[in-house]
């Protein structure tokens, strides 16, 4: 501690629901920082040597929890990362206090009807495999909202270009570092 203020990583967390642009925005977002970007979807898919539906359909839930957590573990050791991560990253106090100490976390936040209608027809989201995906969409929004709430900074994403979001976390990002104290 310096100042009363914590020291904390350099880095950029995204969380968010399923479609919400996390990978996208996280891509873009590296690219203008020449930052690393990791996916801790991807991470973990590279962890297990399987797609995410495998894990899910041969492993169940829990198991793919774990992995998620070893993958935030890993992920958040670097500095200069912008990491994407999966939609029920937040749920784990666990991964949201690594999150929180990893630097500045960024909820991308989007109505039920717009995540629906991205991530409609992908087929690679196992908790989207429902006879009415939308309804299940509402209720893991509802649920998961005061976990998403912990986000210092939230945006909305609904009908917004990517180049408008990371600017927008571009300067949020900027006011971050005026209040922290790195090493
Ligand atoms: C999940 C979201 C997915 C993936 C897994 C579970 C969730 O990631 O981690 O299917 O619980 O919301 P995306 O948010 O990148 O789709």
């Amino acid at each position: 501690m310096r100042d009363g203020r914590p020291l904390t990583g350099q880095n950029i967390v995204l969380v968010g629901f399923m479609g919400s642009g996390k990978t996208s925005v996280g891509r873009e977002l590296a690219r203008r920082l020449g930052w690393e970007f990791v996916d801790t979807d991807a991470l973990i898919e590279r962890m297990a040597g399987r797609s995410i539906p495998e894990i899910f359909r041969e492993r169940g839930e829990p198991y793919f929890r774990d992995l998620e957590s070893e993958a935030i573990r890993t992920a958040t050791c670097g500095t200069r990362t912008v990491l994407a991560t999966g939609g029920g990253a937040v749920l784990r106090p666990e991964n949201m206090s690594r999150l929180k100490a990893a630097g500045l976390v960024v909820l991308l936040d989007a109505e039920a009807e717009e995540l629906y209608r991205r991530v409609v027809n992908e087929g690679r989201r196992p908790l989207l495999e429902v006879a009415d995906p939308l309804a299940r969409i509402r209720e893991l929004l509802e649920y998961r909202r005061p976990y998403y709430a912990q986000a210092d900074l939230r945006i909305d994403t609904t009908g917004r270009p990517v180049e408008a979001i990371v600017e927008e976390i571009l300067k949020a990002w900027k006011r971050y570092v005026q209040g922290h104290h790195y090493l």
